[in-house]
């Protein structure tokens, strides 16, 4: 992509002593826009982390799955199928190795939730579990359905995962540490490496919900040094209905859903089960959704997901310093959150700062983002949240800005 400076200047903070003439961004942001259909007609979308809007390549790459090179995997002695499934394990190498790991190690699920409920239910030895008090639901619910113990690890000051109360609350019962890597509300990120040495020092195993890092930050699971790490591919630029579940275990994990695929033998008397990550995806796979993940994979690469880091950084950095100089904006999430913004108006209610900025055409999410122990934690019953991706522009954060003071307005 061609460097391009682009400055933001608010209009509604113009001429005050911060705020001015900020280059923001490397990324051609209008030129990345032409590539994402659903971004037509000047449409401000600020709710990435709920889903990412799909390049053309990536809808081009699923229609072919879908139509001209469609058939079943794993299955079929006739050419097309062989060709077909030659394309979905050549997806799960591509998307493999953007994490940094070998394709037998990771397993396609739906998404994240089943990637967690996965790793839940079929844990031979089930117990107790330290969640954080930012965990998104399906990083909690899953943990109590499936009978484990939970524990709660708070949070600092500024809403990142306290490592140092955690470690303090790690015993040798415990046998699971499930983490978000990064915030689906306050970007907070985490530092893994210390997370999985505090988990292993007490013998339990780190689980990872990488949904929000891996479309925004390089992970390598490899050097993580976690146990499980699981992503959905909808946030990642790729289609919904496909999601990895990545562990350089998954062979001691017994299976979870049994069905066709999954199986070495079965009679009436006994099944044996194929090995991972076979085994754990029963029944016809998301052929298309793999191979539409992987031209996402493709598609971040091509642009490079250190750019895309630092593009939404320095989008964050803008944001936030934006909001900091409105008297009536509370701010929540360290001032490092990984591309995503959320904040609260005093006497406004995020459902009604949402539906104000879609008259401007600024999409926001507002709500408890799934993550109502979180809303407890900040004594708030909701927040609304700006968050960003390869495409946001300082255009978006300039109108988001000029949006909310309409909404002070009406409000006032
Ligand atoms: N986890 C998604 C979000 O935060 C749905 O919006």
């Amino acid at each position: 992509m061609t460097a391009v400076s682009s400055s933001f200047v608010p209009s509604e903070v113009e001429g005050r002593e911060v705020g001015r003439q900020r280059v923001s961004t490397s990324l051609d942001t209008n030129g990345i826009r032409t590539q994402f259909p659903g971004l037509a007609n000047n449409w401000h979308y600020l709710d990435t982390a709920a889903t990412a809007q799909k390049p053309q390549a990536v809808i081009d790459a699923t229609v072919a799955a879908m139509g001209r090179d469609y058939a079943t995997v794993h299955r079929g002695v006739y050419a097309r199928s062989a060709d077909m499934t030659l394309a979905y394990e050549a997806a799960r190498r591509r998307i493999a190795a953007f994490i940094g790991a070998k394709d037998e190690q990771i397993a396609f699920v739906r998404g994240a939730t089943e990637a967690i409920n996965l790793v839940a239910y079929s844990h031979p030895r089930k117990g107790r579990v330290l969640l954080s008090a930012l965990e998104h639901h399906s990083n909690i619910v899953p943990w109590q359905l499936a009978g484990w113990q939970v524990d709660v690890c708070p949070l600092t000051a500024d809403g990142c995962i306290d490592l140092d109360a955690a470690e303090r609350l790690l015993t040798p019962e415990h046998n699971m540490v499930a983490f978000a890597h990064v915030s689906n509300v306050l970007g907070s990120p985490l530092d893994v490496a210390r997370a999985a040495e505090i988990a292993h020092r007490v013998g339990a195993e780190l689980l990872i919900d990488g949904c929000q890092a891996v479309p925004r930050l390089p992970v390598d699971v490899a050097a993580l040094g976690c146990d499980y790490y699981v992503f959905s591919g909808h946030k990642l630029y790729g289609p919904t209905g496909i999601g990895v579940l990545w562990s350089d275990k998954l062979d001691t994990l017994p299976p979870w859903q049994g069905g066709g695929s999954m199986i070495d033998r079965v009679t009436f008397e006994k099944t044996t089960y194929a090995p991972a990550p076979t085994r754990f995806e029963a029944g016809t796979p998301a052929i298309i959704e793999a191979i539409g993940l992987a031209a996402a994979v493709d598609y971040v690469e091509a642009i490079g997901i250190e750019a895309i880091h630092a593009h939404e950084c320095a989008l964050v950095g803008t944001l936030r310093e934006a909001l900091a100089r409105k008297n009536s904006i509370t701010l929540f999430g360290p001032e490092n959150s990984a591309g995503i913004v959320s904040f609260a108006m005093a006497g406004v209610h995020p459902h009604d700062i949402g539906t104000i900025l879609d008259e401007s055409r600024v999409a926001i999410r507002a709500g408890h983002h799934c993550a109502q122990p979180l809303m407890e934690h900040l004594g708030v019953p909701a927040t609304a949240r700006a968050s960003f991706g390869v495409y946001s522009n300082d255009d978006d954060v300039a109108a988001l800005i000029d949006g909310l003071a309409r909404v002070e307005r009406i409000f006032g």
